[in-house]
């Protein structure tokens, strides 16, 4: 007959293992949050350094935006439309009388080959600086809650263009300037949606693909030795214009978010949480079984693709 008792201290001592590496884990990641980061400093020793930021013109980009200027960098805003953009340029430089501004002007959802356009149009705009921050922050869902079949071929183009086509496209073209220029860094503004979620699969997809764009190009920056960085930023709910939700602790301002994201620079993760109060959030992804976890996202979004219902039912 077996023992059973010979079982108990190995189960016991994996048991003390896992607690104890699951603890050191949790602390390590906490710490992240404990000491923000002075790292972005690198990249603006000069404080006459630039960033461009994509989707500038509103939400966390816009809070990019002012956070950058804070920050001591000269700031490149990206956005489709010249008004907007010359408002806010006009905003920041009210808020930052010594930042240098600029801005180019592109539809994310429509890339075309002169994206190619946008390193000479930066030159331009630089007149000699250096660009050593890029900010890959454009997307959102263009059509929220629908079903894939729902939607049509020019939905499914815009959704993934917004969110995935045009990062990659506009890191390709400004790749060079940055290693030139380096110490570089790329931020890449990704979502809690990169987990797979229904009722989102277009814009859920092209978020996954952001991650994994993250991590290969931050693999081949390092195989080719160059000393530019790349980090992407998993964010849950903000209250932006875009996404229409009152801010408290767990849903944070824009600028909030953006603030967050820049102190996490150097942490030395390839996809980070930016806010504290996210990854709090995001810790039961990784502690609850998929199924439960599905099971709150259908019910949250089926609550607002029936409001989005109710709402063009009653115009
Ligand atoms: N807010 C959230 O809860 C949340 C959660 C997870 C991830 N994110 C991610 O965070 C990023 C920013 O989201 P947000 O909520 O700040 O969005 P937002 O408030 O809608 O702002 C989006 C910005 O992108 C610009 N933009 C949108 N479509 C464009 C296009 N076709 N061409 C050029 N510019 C365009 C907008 O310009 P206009 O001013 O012209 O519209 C605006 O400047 C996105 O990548 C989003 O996926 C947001």
């Amino acid at each position: 007959m077996t023992d059973l008792g010979t079982y108990t201290k190995p189960l016991a001592y994996l048991g003390l293992f896992t607690l104890a590496t699951t603890t050191l884990s949790l602390i390590r990641q906490a710490t992240i949050f404990l000491r923000p980061s002075t790292l972005l400093k690198t990249y603006n020793p000069t404080r006459k350094n630039w960033a461009l930021v994509t989707g500038a013109t509103d939400g966390i980009g816009f809070g990019f935006a002012q956070e950058l200027c804070a920050r001591g960098f000269n700031v490149i805003l990206h956005g489709r439309s010249v008004e907007k953009l010359q408002r806010r340029q006009r905003e920041l430089q009210a808020e930052f009388p010594d930042a240098k501004l600029g801005y180019v002007v592109r539809n994310s959802q429509h890339v075309t080959a002169d994206i190619d356009g946008v390193d000479a149009e930066v030159g331009e705009i630089l007149g000699g600086g250096k660009l050593t921050v890029l900010v890959n922050n454009v997307g959102g869902e263009t059509r929220p809650a629908t079903l894939l079949k729902e939607y049509t071929f020019e939905d499914v183009r815009d959704t993934v263009s917004r969110n995935a086509m045009f990062a990659i496209q506009i890191t390709r073209v400004l790749t060079r300037r940055l290693e030139v220029d380096a110490p570089g860094l790329v931020l890449n503004v990704s979502s809690v949606a990169a987990f797979g979620l229904p009722y989102i699969s277009a814009y859920s997809s092209s978020k996954g693909f952001v991650d994994s764009f993250t991590k290969s190009l931050r693999a081949e920056f390092a195989a080719e030795g160059n000393a530019v960085e790349v980090m992407g930023l998993r964010v849950a709910e903000v209250s932006t214009s875009g996404y229409d939700v009152k801010s408290n602790l767990f849903v944070p301002e824009a600028r909030v978010l953006a603030g967050a994201s820049l102190d996490r620079v150097g942490c030395g993760q390839e996809v980070v949480w930016a806010y504290f109060w996210h990854w709090v959030q995001g810790l039961s992804f990784d502690i609850l079984p998929r199924w439960l976890m599905l099971k709150f996202a259908t019910m949250k979004l089926k609550a607002i693709r029936t409001n989005m219902e109710a709402k063009a039912k009653s115009t």
